[in-house]
């Protein structure tokens, strides 16, 4: 059920929370499949309605400084530094986990994932629960990822206890994540721009894209895919003939001949390109097609978050 998220809402998905059930809700990057991140029963149930994999681990959303301590054993100076310039924010950062953190949260590693979010509906929701709350992409495994709350509602629908509608996300792709260990070292290009990390830390390790052997499945080549196929190719790389047949999501401007364009930005801007992304590829992807073919992105700043979606989104199926 999608509710707007009023005040009792807002209660009433913070009480299923408690509860051990699962809330759909907005954040600035996309939309989380919440549950208590302390409760393994109820993490549980997150990887059943997404048909996740147990070996992919969630990340965990919290309010405040008190929830973070809860679910950190230690703090490096490096993390107070990122927190301090991008919390709350689409900044995730994986920590040496505390013993209150169930296993199947972390699959099983000894680190945890920790978020907290800036969406004014988040935070109610987190701080009303009163506990951590897990949360991955609200999107069954693999497919492309929610910016709307009616993304969620068509393809986990009723697998959902509450849905709450906070209309589209702002960046429209995920947080960006890194892992401290002895060095600061990207996981996943995201909604924070490598070149702002960069501005606090200078130059990062970067574990990104593609991996002969995957560290964890949120860097499985195959993942946010819509379920048309989907290329990536500038428009001059596609026979007339083609094109007629073919859907084409555009950056900036429209190119001629094809079945169907969506173009992400007509201005140019890589953030409106971020935001647009997803929702693109859900309006396409319900068309039918026989393919959508993509334009290929400048690769700086969020451009990076976008070509490592479009790329992933374009591998074959993982076997
Ligand atoms: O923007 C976001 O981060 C959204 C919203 C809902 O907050 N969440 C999200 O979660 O993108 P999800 O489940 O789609 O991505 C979680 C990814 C995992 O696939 C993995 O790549 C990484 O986070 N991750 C989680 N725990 C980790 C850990 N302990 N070590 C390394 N990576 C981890
Ligand atoms: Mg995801």
């Amino acid at each position: 059920m999608v509710v707007p998220p009023t005040p009792e809402n807002l209660e009433r998905a913070a009480q299923i929370i408690r509860s051990g059930g699962l809330v759909a809700f907005p954040t600035e990057t996309v939309y989380g499949l919440g549950a208590n991140a302390l409760d393994a029963r109820a993490a549980a149930r997150i990887f059943e309605a997404k048909q996740r994999p147990s070996f992919d681990p969630l990340i965990v959303h919290v309010a405040d400084r008190g929830m973070l301590q809860k679910v950190v054993r230690e703090i490096p100076a490096v993390a107070e530094q990122l927190m301090e310039r991008f919390w709350p924010g689409p900044l995730t950062l994986v920590l040496p986990k505390s013993e209150q953190v169930p296993g199947i949260v972390t699959s099983g590693l000894p680190t945890v994932a920790v978020r907290m979010p800036a969406h004014p509906v988040a935070q109610a929701l987190i701080r009303q629960a009163g506990v951590p709350v897990a949360a991955p992409s609200a999107n069954p495994f693999g497919y492309l990822s929610p910016t709307r709350a009616e993304h969620v509602l068509r393809t986990l629908g009723e697998r959902v206890d509450l849905i709450l509608d906070g209309g589209r996300t702002e960046f429209g792709v995920e947080s960006t994540i890194v892992l401290l260990a002895e060095k600061p070292t990207v996981l996943r290009y995201g909604a924070v721009a490598l070149e702002e990390l960069e501005k606090v830390l200078g130059a990062l390790e970067l574990q990104v894209g593609e991996r002969e052997k995957p560290l964890v499945p949120g860097q499985l080549p195959q993942h946010y895919a819509p379920h048309t196929p989907i290329r990536i190719a500038p428009p001059e790389d596609i026979p007339p003939l083609l094109r007629k047949r073919v859907g084409y999501l555009a950056f900036q401007e429209v190119p001629k001949g094809f079945k169907v364009v969506k173009v992400l930005s007509p201005t140019g801007s890589l953030l409106e390109a971020a935001a647009h992304l997803f929702e693109a590829l859900h309006q396409l992807d319900r068309l039918g097609l026989e393919a959508i073919y993509a334009e290929p992105i400048p690769e700086v700043g969020l451009g990076r978050a976008i070509m490592d979606r479009l790329r992933r989104a374009s591998s074959a199926p993982a076997g």
